[in-house]
């Protein structure tokens, strides 16, 4: 059996958990469970780092002691991590009696390697970063690279000989190019190397808030040295050879990218000086703004990791987290954007194929499974053949780390299906009595979305269990096993299907979202959103709901591309009301603006208006997606007045 073990950085007590600990420790339980889902031996480590000057000076200026505060926070971080439901292993704390002996048992490694000489320390320090930097670091009292306040240091220090190792980290990132990820931050890291390394200070006397330096009290161990560690305590080293034996080294060291130089320096040497094997990778992911601002303390913009598990259902939170950017670049965390990839992705995609597939077996078969046929229509292999290539792509994207990639992959097999309603119509079917054909292609679609929950378990874990649970009444964790997706037709004939509450609640827009607050990311939710609601509606409605939709003929006065989304254009219509209306439509790539001025055309006037890239759409035209991805607009001949009520 594979093991996979994946670790996340252990977060600093001086404070609370915000944002950028949930989304480490989110990307590593999407890890985690993935890996268990393919029947991997998975241990996933988390936790707090307690020690060091940082925590003492936040400790002295609250009034406690550090233990004190480390106590609060760490247990700040383990409520957030149940909150947030995940599945770590072990939340490891460097106060924890087992790890102490293991940073001593490294220590002494280190020594007995001729690694260690006693020395003075004269230079920089940032406590706020916890590190030491060179007099070209500075500038302004400040270190350059993360704008912490530094202070000169001059005491009697212990000195790991990082620079005996310059070669042999070089040699590593050169033979192992998978050992720091991103291929840029791996080439950040192997640039400073070669540009030489010093030895590294790694022990304090003018402060005693850590763990005491072996055989010389009057020395506290630096930080770094006892906060890696805790990788290798966390699974047992010099104490529980076999679990040691079987995680270490571990597949992924997942990091935020101002923490690289620890990682993907310092650590490996340590390592090596301790003889002990390398990880498999270092990867380092980006930084989250807040609604386009860089967070700081002296702006007080921190998002609370414990106000956003209150505020989203925790799929969408990972939804969103994940999808929203690839691993390793900068994010802008938009609450417009959350609700929009919401309400457009998972409510109208996923959402809606659920209800639709459970409503149409309602009506159609009887809600029991038929028996599966490997059918020869070009629609049904055509769709076996998403699912499978999807599987693959969700693999081939996990094991390169390409979290955002992955969950793409589940949701676009979901619009696929939701296609595959669309071509098949298994209304109609139903009304010509094609039973036979019903049932195979009701199959098709129950058995499609049976995949669309397993691939997405690791992401969207409560929304998949619901599908797998309540609708096909299996049991997971077993339901969501990658195994049961080797073969296309798992579900078993005869079984119930039942059709469970909403699966994603649509979410209302934040009250003063600013003009462009849209514009942050990838335009591809609007077109989404376009795209879903053409898809023809099988479930039955009432009379009176389909007279709650006003639709009317308007005709397009004008229209203009949308600035910085080339798949918008700007329509100013008339609608027969007196006064304009302005509509974003997804339409860019099929019409050129000039194309289109003069037609009448079908919209949606009772529409809620939003905010699209900073424009306030005030309606939906009509259009239907023909076989070349083009979209048509539904159109009257001018003899049909605007205004005219479409019904
Ligand atoms: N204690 C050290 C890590 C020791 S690991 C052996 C530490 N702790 S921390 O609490 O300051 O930061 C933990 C993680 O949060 C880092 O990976 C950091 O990159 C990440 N983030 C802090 N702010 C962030 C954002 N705004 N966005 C994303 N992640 C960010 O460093």
């Amino acid at each position: 059996m594979s093991t996979f073990y994946v670790t996340t950085p252990i977060y600093y007590v001086n404070g609370e958990p915000h944002i950028g600990h949930a989304y480490t420790t989110i990307i590593a339980d999407v890890m985690a469970r993935h890996h268990r889902q393919r029947g991997d031996e998975v241990f996933f480590l988390t936790g707090t780092d307690e020690h060091g000057l940082k925590v003492q000076r936040a400790a002295e200026e609250q009034g406690i002691t550090p233990k004190e505060l480390a106590d609060k926070n760490s247990a700040s971080f383990k409520a957030l991590f149940e909150k947030l439901n995940l599945t770590h292993d072990r939340f490891i704390r460097t106060t924890d009696q087992d790890h102490r002996k293991v940073v001593e048992t490294i220590v002494e490694r280190m020594k007995a390697a001729d690694d260690i000489y006693l020395d003075t320390y004269e230079g920089w320090y940032a406590s706020s970063d916890e590190a030491f930097y060179d007099e070209d670091e500075i500038e302004d009292g400040r270190a350059i690279s993360t704008g912490s306040p530094v202070e000169w240091v001059e005491e009697s220090s212990y000195f790991f000989r990082l620079s005996k190792y310059e070669d042999r980290l070089l040699k590593w990132y050169e033979e192992h190019p998978d050992c720091v990820q991103t291929d840029g931050r791996r080439n950040e890291v192997s640039s400073f190397v070669a540009s030489g390394l010093r030895d590294l200070s790694i022990s304090r006397t003018t402060f005693d808030w850590g763990i005491p330096f072996p055989e010389d009290e009057e020395h506290v161990l630096y930080v770094w040295v006892d906060a890696l560690t805790n990788y290798i305590t966390g699974v047992g080293a010099f104490t529980d050879e076999a679990q040691f034996e079987k995680f270490w080294p571990c597949n992924v060291h997942l990091i935020g990218k101002d923490i690289l130089r620890f990682h993907a320096v310092y650590w490996p040497a340590f390592l090596m000086s301790a003889e002990l094997p390398l990880p498999d990778q270092v990867f380092a992911h980006g930084w989250w703004m807040n609604e386009g601002e860089k967070m700081s303390k002296s702006k007080g913009n921190f998002i609370d990791a414990f106000e956003l598990a209150d505020t989203y259902p925790l799929d969408v939170l990972r939804y969103y987290l994940v999808r929203e950017i690839p691993l390793g670049s900068d994010g802008n965390f938009a609450r417009a954007r959350v609700v929009g990839r919401n309400n457009s992705e998972l409510a109208d995609n996923l959402g809606n194929l659920l209800n639709r597939s459970t409503s149409m077996s309602k009506g159609f078969i009887d809600s029991t499974i038929p028996a599966y046929e490997e059918t020869a229509e070009p629609e049904d292999i055509d769709l076996r053949k998403k699912c499978a290539d999807a599987r693959d792509a969700v693999l081939h994207a996990m094991d390169r780390r390409e979290t955002h990639r992955a969950l793409e992959q589940v949701m676009s097999l979901s619009s696929d299906i939701n296609q595959y309603i669309a071509v098949t119509q298994p209304w109609k079917l139903n009304k010509e009595e094609k039973t036979e054909r019903v049932e195979q292609v009701l199959y098709h679609i129950l058995e499609g979305l049976r995949w669309v929950a397993v691939l997405g378990h690791a992401f969207i874990p409560d929304a998949c269990t619901v599908i797998l649970e309540d609708s096909f009444g299996l049991s997971v964790p077993e339901a969501a096993s990658f195994d049961t997706i080797e073969e296309f037709g798992g579900l078993a004939a005869g079984a119930d299907v039942s059709r469970p509450e909403v699966l994603f609640e649509k979410l209302e827009l934040p009250e003063e979202t600013e003009a462009g607050a849209d514009d942050t990311g990838p335009d591809d939710t609007v077109e989404e959103t376009l795209h879903e609601d053409t898809i023809v509606e099988d479930d039955f409605i009432e009379f009176d709901d389909f007279m709650a939709v006003e639709l009317k003929v308007a005709r397009i006065l004008e229209a203009e591309a949308v600035e910085g989304a080339d798949k918008l254009l700007k329509v100013t219509v008339d609608a027969g009301e007196g006064e304009n209306r302005t509509v974003v439509a997804g339409i860019a790539k099929s019409y050129a603006p000039e194309d289109i001025v003069g037609w009448h055309v079908a919209m949606v006037v009772n529409l809620r208006p939003r905010k699209v890239f900073g424009v306030s759409s005030q309606g939906m035209l009509l259009a239907v997606e023909t076989d070349d991805g083009k979209l048509e607009l539904t159109r009257y001949s001018d003899s049909v007045n605007p205004g005219t009520r479409i019904s």
